[in-house]
């Protein structure tokens, strides 16, 4: 049988990284291209020593055609995921050109590739942002998008929109799905690859798992006045192996020809709401480490509650989040130990 290679954009990345992992464990071949702009070589030696495969890595940014254009000329692959991006959702209100630039800069420049090249099928990292404060709990692949809350999320929704246009225009000649990713958390079991913050981290697992490093004095939970069981904001927390694993059932549907449309979208989390508090006494109970925690105002442009119906997903994608939180939080604090 011959064997698929898949092109990862933002591969070195905290998502990217695991999902490499998953696709070559399930015997896909992997080309991992990446700045080096948020992540390290050593996430690229993670995927090597967890898999024993001498993964090629570029470095190149995918901004840059010329650069982009020697990988598509150095490697054969039929499909690409587009993980490449800026993802701080504060700095792009600051900074706004600087992730349209990138996010979306570095999309075209790949979808340009893509169908120079021939090469036929395209997986897009979305997100939930795209529902904003969705008026329907969960939310479906159904519920409208709402307008972005910061470039950040605009940027998801615009390359949303390429890929869609770029599947049904004459010149496309690409296949297409965006999966929207709720909240990935965790890390790899092994600790060798995980999640790197940069900085204060804004997203509460890193922040929680510094606060227990003691890297951190104190995590603030932000908001218990919110119309949820206990006050506190309710997510979507998805173990990232169980993300990435979304990816090569996400890969395969498109490989095997068995999409039912060009262009297809699903959301990938767990289908169940977390509050943070309850994440906290997970994280507490699971790793026997007690955190100190406070409550504090609601953080600017946060939504009450988003959880995901995963339905399609478990349906069409025959994908189902099967990671225990508590193993989730104990896979986050290993990797934290071994960093911080
Ligand atoms: P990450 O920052 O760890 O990974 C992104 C990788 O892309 C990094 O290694 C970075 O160096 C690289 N990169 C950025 N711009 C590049 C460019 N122009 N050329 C080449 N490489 C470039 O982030 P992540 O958490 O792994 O996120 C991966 C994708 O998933 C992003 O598109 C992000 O927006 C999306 N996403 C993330 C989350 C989340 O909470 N982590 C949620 C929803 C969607
Ligand atoms: C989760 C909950 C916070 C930190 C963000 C992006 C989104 C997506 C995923 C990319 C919220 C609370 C947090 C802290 C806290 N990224 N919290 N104290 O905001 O759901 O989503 O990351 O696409 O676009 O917006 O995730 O991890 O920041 O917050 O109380 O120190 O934890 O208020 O309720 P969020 P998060």
């Amino acid at each position: 049988m011959k064997k698929h290679n898949v092109l990862i954009t933002g591969g070195a990345g905290y998502i990217g990284s695991h999902t490499a992992v998953e696709l070559i464990e399930a015997g896909y071949g992997v080309i991992v291209a990446d700045n080096l702009y948020n992540s390290t070589l050593a996430a690229v030696e993670g995927v090597r020593k967890i898999t024993g495969v001498d993964v090629p890595f570029e470095q190149v940014d995918c901004c840059d055609e010329e650069a982009l254009r020697g990988v598509f000329e150095r490697y054969e692959f039929d499909s690409a995921i587009h993980f490449a991006a800026y993802k701080a959702v504060g700095e792009s209100v600051e900074r706004p050109l600087k992730y349209y630039e990138n996010n979306v800069g570095s999309f075209v420049v790949l979808m340009k590739l893509m169908g120079e090249f021939g090469r036929r099928n395209v997986l897009f990292s979305s997100s939930a942002t795209v529902y904003g404060e969705a008026r329907e709990l969960p939310v479906t692949e159904s519920t409208p998008r709402l307008p972005a809350t910061s470039p950040y999320g605009n940027t998801k929704q615009i390359c949303e929109d390429i890929l869609r246009d770029c599947v049904a225009s004459s010149e496309g000649g690409v296949c297409g799905i965006s999966l929207r990713y709720f909240n990935p958390v965790g890390a790899h079991p092994s600790a060798l690859i995980g999640e790197l913050p940069r900085g204060v981290p804004g997203n509460l697992v890193p922040f929680i798992t510094q606060t227990a490093a003691g890297v951190r004095a104190k995590l603030s939970i932000f908001g218990n006045d919110y119309p949820t069981p206990d006050g506190t904001a309710l997510r979507d927390y998805i173990d990232v192996v169980d993300l990435a694993r979304a990816h090569v059932a996400a890969v395969s549907r498109l490989v095997e020809g068995r999409a039912e449309a060009g262009y297809e979208v699903f959301n990938i989390g767990t289908g169940r709401p977390v509050s943070v508090l309850e994440l906290v006494r997970v994280f507490e109970d699971a790793t026997g480490v007690r955190l100190n925690y406070g409550f504090a105002p609601r953080r600017a442009g946060d939504v009450p509650a988003v959880w995901a119906d995963v339905r399609l997903a478990n349906e069409k994608l025959g994908w189902t989040a099967v990671s225990p939180l508590a193993d989730t939080l104990r896979n986050a604090w290993k990797w934290e130990q071994k960093n911080s």
